[in-house]
């Protein structure tokens, strides 16, 4: 036990050399946390330890999940909003939270035509790395509909559920993003994780309807659950480590 202390610390200090090393590109070192073979969390750039009892909604970092996504094994995207399990049941649901994108300017993926790679996320509930639940569009014209978007680039999200044993909480998980148009084939915008949450969340709080149903989403601003900055995040691209826990009421 105590021998292996001067050990431990050695691999510290090695770490924090090579994190203050100027070779290489820092921005695509990915956080000292991701590594789990430390077996200790490093909180650094903005980011809090774990967040208990909150309503409706796990904290992923319980039960060694993140608030970033699985893009690549070390960079991946920010789940900057989640949709809270105090919101509409209906919306909880798969049906009615493809009503309820769609009622916010959103719809499903151009005729089942999938763009880009599925991206994993560990939603700390059991179930360990899982691929998105569901990929959403945005539309600009209804009647081309996501075709068109496809094409000219715009804003999307992936969603995945809270629903594995060790945190059955029901609630949405998303990963929302303004891209560039395909010529540029499919890249984020310069601040696109940060534009792509508050196009989701300015719609969402002003009010939606869709056939005959209304909502609107009431807003809490979270921080502390992911760094802000650039390190460990997909493209590069910084984000400002806020995320917007939205409950969704039926009007
Ligand atoms: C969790 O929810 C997703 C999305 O509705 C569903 O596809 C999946 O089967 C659910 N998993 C469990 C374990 O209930």
């Amino acid at each position: 036990m105590l021998r292996s202390l001067p050990a431990c610390f050695l691999v510290l200090a090695l770490a924090f050399l090579a994190r203050s090393s100027p070779v290489g590109n820092a921005d695509q070192i990915p956080l000292l946390a991701a590594d789990d073979s430390l077996g200790a969390v490093d909180y650094r750039n903005g980011e809090l330890p774990p967040t208990e009892n909150t309503e409706g909604w796990v904290d992923p970092r319980l039960n060694g999940g993140r608030f970033i996504d699985f893009t690549t094994r070390r960079l991946g995207e920010p789940l900057n909003i989640v949709i809270s399990a105090l919101s509409d049941p209906w919306v909880l649901e798969e049906p009615g939270f493809l009503e309820y994108s769609q009622s916010i300017g959103f719809a499903g993926e151009c005729m089942g035509l999938h763009y880009g790679n599925i991206h994993n996320a560990d939603l700390g509930d059991g179930l360990g790395r899982k691929g998105e639940h569901l990929l959403i569009r945005q539309h600009y014209f209804p009647v081309i509909g996501t075709c068109w978007e496809s094409v000219r680039g715009g804003h999307h999200f992936r969603a995945w559920k809270q629903n594995g044993t060790l945190a059955n909480s029901g609630a949405w998980f998303i990963g929302a993003s303004k891209e560039k148009d395909s010529s540029n084939n499919h890249r984020i915008d310069e601040d696109g994780y940060n534009l792509g949450r508050d196009f989701f969340v300015e719609r969402a709080i002003a009010g939606s309807h869709w056939q005959g149903k209304w909502w609107r989403a009431e807003i809490e601003w979270r921080e502390g659950l992911m760094p802000r900055g650039r390190r460990g995040i997909n493209h590069g691209i910084a984000v400002d480590g806020r995320v917007a826990i939205l409950t969704v009421k039926r009007l």
